[in-house]
This record gives structure tokens, sequence and C-alpha cells, in this order.
């Protein structure tokens, strides 16, 4: 099968397609013929060196990828939820290694939901890791409560356009930062006000919050300490939080929490209910062939998608 293996940590280049056997599913797992692959800011950074690539260094070859949708083709000892021909998607293995960007993946059946069968591969792939990481944060870790004000920072990307969904549905109200040409799109997902972080200063006009997602980090992180109500809570999804902002944080009498997403098969139902229902979108900006993986990568790298970025294989 073809898999794009990672060969250095200069950058997207270093990904490169070659022949590997097709894997077998171990105990627990299944055999996915992948037909979608979805990318975001974590499979830039691992080609850097950063993100998941230590989780990934002792593997040869060295294959990245977590977000997937296709076909169960067969299953390893112990699995009871998939048959052949059963359609899944996913986050797989993370924040170890997935090895997603590969014709066919050995994934734990744990990690993995039935495809809803009225939303799309690309769709599917989409809605796993940036997905299951708003679910994980909001609806888990924050536990959103009705009538809560919540800011999601990069409203319009990957994890924010979801966030901004699955706030809603929990009935708060929901500010959502992007850019003006994400402004209606960040609106029609629900969001009750708009912020245009390249016109206004969020903490110069937004109300004070329980809950800030942040999926921008640094400056965006510390500022948001300034709007969150006494008790309230900043989830940074970059890198985590500084030694000297959680000081800052605590100081003002304000939460802040590290936060990483945990490939988990409950919540993909959970998610995937809810996108069968058509209570939750994914939305797909642009699909790439899966032969121009880093050309999708590239477009991942420039740091302004709305929604995500999927790759089709045949
Ligand atoms: N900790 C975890 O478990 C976890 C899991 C998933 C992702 N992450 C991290 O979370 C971050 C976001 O991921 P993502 O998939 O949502 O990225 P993404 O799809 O690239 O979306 C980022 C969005 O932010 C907007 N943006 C850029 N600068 C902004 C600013 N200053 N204020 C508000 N919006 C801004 C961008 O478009 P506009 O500029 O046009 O608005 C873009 O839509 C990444 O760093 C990723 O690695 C962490």
């Amino acid at each position: 099968m073809k898999a794009f293996h990672l060969t250095d940590t200069t950058g997207i280049a270093d990904l490169h397609l070659m022949d590997v056997p097709v894997p077998t599913p171990a105990r627990g797992e299944v055999l996915v013929r992948v037909r979608a692959i979805s990318l975001g800011p974590i499979d830039v950074n691992t080609t850097n060196g950063h993100g998941a690539y230590h989780a990934l260094q002792d593997a040869e070859p060295m294959i990245p990828g977590w977000d997937i949708s296709g076909e169960v083709v067969a299953v390893g000892p112990e699995v009871l939820d998939f048959l052949p021909g059963d359609a899944v998607f996913g986050a797989v293995n993370f924040p170890g290694p997935g090895r997603g960007y590969a014709e066919y993946v050995a994934a734990p059946a744990r990690h993995l939901a039935p495809k809803p069968a009225n939303i799309s591969h690309a769709e599917a792939a989409a809605a796993s890791l940036a997905a299951l990481t708003a679910w994980q944060a909001l609806m888990t870790t924050a536990n959103v409560q009705p009538g809560q004000r919540v800011l999601i920072h990069g409203a319009g990307g990957g994890v924010g356009h979801f966030a901004v969904q699955l706030a809603g549905e929990r009935g708060a109200y929901v500010i959502g930062t992007s850019s003006a040409s994400k402004r209606v799109f960040v609106l029609s997902l629900g969001a009750d006000a708009h912020v245009d972080y390249t016109r206004q200063r969020f903490e110069d006009v937004v109300p004070p919050v329980d809950v800030v997602l942040d999926a921008i980090g640094g400056e965006t992180a510390l500022r948001s300490l300034a709007v969150l109500k006494p008790g309230g809570l900043l989830i940074s999804l970059p890198i985590g939080l500084s030694p000297s902002l959680l000081a800052q944080a605590r100081a003002r009498g304000v939460r802040g929490q590290h936060f990483l997403a945990v490939s988990n098969g409950e919540d993909m139902r959970r998610l995937a209910a809810r996108l069968a229902a058509g209570t939750l979108y994914a939305h797909v900006a642009r699909t790439w062939p899966f032969a121009q993986l880093p050309d999708a990568l590239c477009q991942v790298a420039g740091g302004h998608t709305q929604g995500k970025i999927s790759v089709l294989l045949d």
C-alpha cells in the first residue's frame, strides 16, 4: 500500500510517499481501508519535530496522521462491535502513533465510531480530532452550562467551528473571534456575537465570560485572563499554559487548565449521533487528492483555514 512517511524534521517537504506492507490488525484492532484523511496544525507541527513527533520517532517507518474515515475490511481478535463492510471514522491513537497517512490503517476499535450515512468520508474525517477536542474541552472538562458565556478564539477554524456549535447546544451565550472573512460563517454556526480580532481587541468589547476556549495561544491566551469572571476557566489548546500565565491566572482568581485531547470511541459516538441528526455540521473548506497531501498541509500551515481540510483516497 502507499503511505506518507516522515524522514526528517525540517517540515512538510520531509513527507515522502512509499510502498509499505498492509498492516495486520492486532487484538482489539480493525483494518480500515481509508477513504479520507483530515489534517490540522498538529500535522504540520509534527513535520517540524514538534506536535506529536516524539510519539512517532521510534516508529519505522514514521507514518503520521490521526483523523480517518473509511471502511472496515478485516477485524482482529476480540473485536465485537465492527464487521467488515462497516463505515467508520475517528481520531486514531492520538496523541500517539496514528499511522493515518496510508491507504490502510490498523486502528483500535475503541477509538472509532460508525460513520453516519448522511455525511461524506471527507466530512467524517474532518469531524474526528477537531470535533473530539471541542467535545472534550467544552462538554467534559469545562462542562459548559446553560446561560454561561463562552468565548471561543479561532471560532472559524477546525476546533473552533465545532466548539461554537457544541457550546450553543448546551445553551451557552457564545462569542466567537475570527477575521472578518469568517464572520458570517461563525454566526451561521450559532454564535451569538462575533469579534473581528483584526479590528478590535476582544478584551475591550467582550463582557465577562465563564469559559474561554483558546485555539490561538500566546498573547491571546494571556489577554484572555482579563475577560474571565472570578473562578472562570481558560482552556488553551496550542501548547498548554506557561507557569507564568498560570501564576497570573491564580492572582486574578481565575483558572487555567492544561488540555490534551485523547482518542475515545465513546466520544466519537456522541459526535456521530449529532452529525447523523444534523445538529452538528463539519465544514470541509477544501479536499485534496492523497498524492497531494503535502500541498494540503501547506494550506493548513497558512493558519487561516475555515473549518477543515481533508484528503481523499480512491
Ligand atoms: N491540545 C489539544 O489536544 C489540541 C487538539 C487539537 C488542536 N490543538 C491545537 O489547537 C490549535 C487550533 O487548531 P485548529 O485545528 O482549530 O486550527 P485551524 O483550523 O488552523 O484554525 C485556526 C483558526 O484561527 C483563526 N485565527 C488566526 N489567528 C487568530 C487570532 N489571533 N484570533 C482569532 N482567530 C484567529 C484562523 O482564521 P482567521 O485568521 O481567518 O480567523 C483559523 O480559522 C492548534 O494550535 C492545534 O495544534 C490542540
